[in-house]
């Protein structure tokens, strides 16, 4: 992507188009700075378009959100979330997110401006080859364990990850994406009214609830507590979900759903990576303090030491050539 390198101070610091882009000073653009291609995207309340920036000519993916839709159906939330855990990603300096590179809006839009991920999302990928390799498993649950530990380390919990949510760039490695249900956790929110089912009526949700119910947490579903441990519960299903093809809870009905996932209520198939069983089964605890990982002094140590990770180095995972998916 970064064509050209400016070699100063005898080559001990370069000067790569991105450095150069970053210098330059910043004004507020607006739609016409872009040329807004395909649709690559959409959600409840917006739309997600490829775009090319007239002035660098690279490549941005841009969402697009119309300000009537957001107020009609209550998402004003959800975008702020996004926006704020964007930011602080952003700003971290991590490749494992979609990078935010700014925001504009005109008098009926939002728009947000973020980095590309060329090759699209996961499901599709686990869904063609029907069950990832271990090595495939190992790596990609591997970089996804890493965003976590970022992510929590800054106190952010993603809340709603799923193969959906995980982008691959064009080097095949992964950006999270997608933090419309995240949470900035502060001290005050050990306790905060995140209860999904209503105590009087079990099919109803809170409109605190957003996430997906297939990687929901059984904490989320009752109790009133949110930790950065819900996430290690969905990176549990995604893991067998890698491996087995499907999610480990499944339902026609999403009140079924629930019941199986506090119930505990999945099984393994036939051949099952018997390591990888090993670690779902440590992360898919219905109390969320018993997660592997959870008494980690350093995250996530405890999970990279794990048997299924012998071998990965955890450390190096962004600079290495991705196992081909087959
Ligand atoms: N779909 C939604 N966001 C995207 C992004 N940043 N890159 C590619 N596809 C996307």
């Amino acid at each position: 992507q970064t064509s050209q390198v400016v070699q100063v101070n005898g080559g001990g610091q370069s000067l790569t188009a991105d450095k150069i882009v970053n210098m330059m000073p910043v004004t507020k653009r607006n739609p016409k700075d872009y040329i807004f291609g395909k649709v690559i995207g959409e959600g409840s309340y917006s739309t997600v378009y490829l775009a090319k920036d007239i002035h660098t000519n690279r490549e941005h993916a841009i969402k697009v959100c119309e300000k009537q839709q957001i107020i009609r159906e209550k998402k004003r939330e959800q975008v702020r979330r996004e926006k704020d855990a964007l930011n602080i990603l952003s700003n971290s300096g991590s490749s494992l997110f979609v990078k935010l590179y700014c925001t504009f809006q005109d008098t009926e839009r939002l728009y947000f401006v973020m980095s590309y991920a060329k090759n699209g999302d996961l499901l599709p990928y686990i869904n063609k080859v029907g069950s990832f390799d271990a090595a495939c498993t190992r790596f990609y649950s591997g970089e996804i364990l890493r965003a976590l530990e970022h992510l929590h380390d800054l106190n952010i919990m993603h809340r709603d990850l799923k193969p959906e949510n995980i982008l691959l760039d064009h080097n095949m490695h992964i950006k999270v994406a997608d933090f419309g249900c995240s949470k900035i956790l502060e001290q005050t929110d050990a306790v905060d009214n995140q209860s999904i089912l209503d105590e009087n009526n079990p099919r109803q949700r809170t409109n605190s609830f957003v996430g997906t119910a297939q990687y929901v947490s059984p904490e989320l579903l009752t109790e009133k507590t949110i930790s950065p441990s819900s996430d290690l519960w969905a990176l549990g299903c995604i893991i067998y979900q890698m491996i087995a093809g499907l999610p480990p809870f499944r339902s026609r009905s999403e009140y079924m759903l629930f019941k199986k996932i506090l119930n505990l209520d999945y099984v393994y198939p036939d051949g099952f990576n018997a390591d990888a069983k090993d670690l779902v089964q440590k992360l898919l605890v219905l109390d969320p303090n018993e997660r592997l990982g959870t008494k980690d002094d350093q995250r996530y140590t405890s999970i990279r030491s794990h048997p299924f990770y012998n071998g990965l180095d955890f450390d190096t995972l962004h600079v290495t050539n991705p196992p081909p998916i087959y």
